[in-house]
């Protein structure tokens, strides 16, 4: 691996203990103004800080980031469908690498859809995009999308993570499922989880990002289950605290409740200071 990657993947993956908190919030690309992303500046701002990198478009990172942090970049440049279009798994490369290298990405991401109707469409544009981050040191982040009809089991996901591998992506974007070792056991890249729709408390969102990463998950990429619970920089420590400082799940739940009540407090001080 040269310097320039090594030093970009570095990044996304600390190397002080090989980790990576990815907070994505890429999701309008194809299902729009999304619940807890309608403003994402104000949605990005308070996480930053607990983030070791944000996934974007392009779009959002020009109109809503500060172009002075000093969060690293995962720009996701797979895109041209809708959730109100035919097919989701009709995505191409929508972004360029001049683009890329123009906003200081990190890292490229792109979805691929592996059983689709677009499988062989989205593997190779893949293929193409790895070797275009290679040229320019550049990592890729392969984001193993489920369609509607496929089952997010180990047997489906181990097959998908590993195409991404062989295909020369860097690190792989995925499920946790049972039997999550098997995935990982096959995928000679870094794996990390994807959070998937808002779970119906924190806990079990903070369960998986324990549960995967006790399973050998490298870190997580996860979106919805932060920024959609009403306490989400109480959630972002504490999922931060299972990645980054081995906290297990009944410790990351008393950080979580402790951090809830600060947020209430403070949230009551600002009402009464307000009038
Ligand atoms: C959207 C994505 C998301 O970035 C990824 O799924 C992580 O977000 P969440 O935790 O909300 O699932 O790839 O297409």
């Amino acid at each position: 691996m040269d310097w320039g990657m090594k030093n970009r993947m570095s990044k996304i993956i600390r190397p002080e203990d090989g980790r990576c908190l990815m907070l994505a919030v890429d999701h309008g690309y194809f299902l729009g103004p999304t619940e807890g992303l309608e403003i994402p500046s104000r949605t990005i701002k308070p996480l930053l800080p607990y983030a070791d990198s944000l996934m974007i478009t392009r779009g959002i990172l020009r109109t809503s980031v500060n172009p002075s942090i000093e969060v690293p970049i995962v720009l996701r440049v797979s895109g041209g469908t809708s959730i109100v279009g035919e097919d989701l798994s009709n995505e191409t490369i929508s972004t360029s690498i001049e683009e890329a290298i123009k906003l200081n990405a990190s890292c490229l991401a792109i979805s691929i859809f592996v059983g689709s109707k677009y499988e062989h469409q989205t593997l190779a544009s893949l293929s193409r995009l790895v070797d275009e981050g290679e040229k320019y040191g550049i990592p890729v982040l392969a984001v193993t999308a489920v369609g509607k009809e496929m089952t997010r089991d180990s047997r489906y996901l181990a097959l998908a993570c590993r195409v991404a591998a062989e295909q020369g992506a860097h690190i792989v974007k995925t499920y946790y499922c049972e039997n999550f070792e098997s995935v990982v056991e096959g995928c000679p890249v870094p794996l990390i989880v994807a959070g998937g729709k808002k779970l119906p408390n924190e806990i079990d969102a903070l369960k998986l990002t324990y549960e995967a990463i006790e399973h050998g998950a490298t870190g997580v990429d996860m979106g919805r289950n932060i920024w959609q619970s009403t306490y989400a920089v109480a959630m972002i420590k504490s999922v931060r605290s299972i990645v980054h400082s081995n906290l297990d799940l009944r410790q990351a739940s008393e950080l979580y409740m402790k951090e809830k009540e600060r947020q209430i407090k403070e949230q009551q001080k600002e009402m009464k200071a307000a009038g």
